[in-house]
């Protein structure tokens, strides 16, 4: 941890089932007495709500989206994750720069060393000391097989701009996620999206147990 507070994400493709566990995670913290900041992205903050609202809905061409989703992570880091961790709050937050990776690298192809770059300048944080680079303490990736996700989102509401998209595109989200997975392994746990909630509910705790956050 680079500071007093804890950042943990959740990402995975559409239909993984990340978002069912992401308020029983933060009821386990809030048990235990911390202070908490639930959020999302993009969104989280009035401004990135706006831009989320853009990004879900309106047709632009990718490099329009990969700035849009980091003006959005801007805003949301400089008025409610930073704050939020220097005051040793815990942020749960569904989705992060990983997203930004999977999706707009992965899915639509968009230039990675242009995104690698935004993430550099967007997450420096200033205080951070050697590790000048914001990310999460810890990012839940909740693995899918992207048809298997498909399947289970077609039961629900209408999609998105991304949930619309076919098949083939969410098998470049998900090779995506493994990629930043392998590339940074000590901050992702895997979580085994396929298993019934109740044991992927188990895994995620233990997880956030065994790195001595929660008891
Ligand atoms: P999602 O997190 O699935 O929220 P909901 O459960 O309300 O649908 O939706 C956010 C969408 O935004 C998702 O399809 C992935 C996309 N996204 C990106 O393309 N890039 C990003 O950087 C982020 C954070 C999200």
């Amino acid at each position: 941890m680079t500071s007093s507070g804890l950042f943990i994400s959740f990402e995975g493709i559409d239909g993984a089932g990340k978002s069912t566990h992401i308020e029983p995670l933060a009821e386990a913290f809030r048990a235990q007495g911390r202070a908490l900041v639930l959020t999302r992205e993009p969104g989280g903050t009035p401004l990135a709500e706006q831009l989320r609202t853009l990004i879900l809905r309106d047709p632009m061409d990718a490099m329009t989206e990969a700035l849009l989703v980091f003006a959005a992570r801007r805003d949301h880091l400089q008025t409610l994750i930073e704050p939020a961790l220097a005051r040793g709050e815990v942020v749960l937050c569904d989705r992060f720069t990983d997203a930004t990776f999977a999706y707009q690298g992965g899915g639509r192809g968009f230039d990675v060393d242009m995104l690698a770059y935004l993430e550099q300048r967007v997450q420096a944080v200033a205080g951070l000391g050697s590790r000048a680079l914001r990310q999460p303490d810890m990012t839940l990736w909740f693995d899918l097989a992207p048809d298997v996700a498909a399947a289970r989102l077609s039961q629900t509401r209408a999609p998105d701009r991304f949930e619309a998209q076919p098949l083939e595109f969410f098998r470049r989200v998900a090779q995506a996620y493994g990629q930043r997975q392998a590339a940074d392994p000590a901050r992702f746990t895997r979580i085994d999206a396929s298993l019934p909630r109740e044991q992927v509910w188990q895994a995620l705790r233990l997880a956030v147990h065994k790195r001595g956050w929660l008891t």
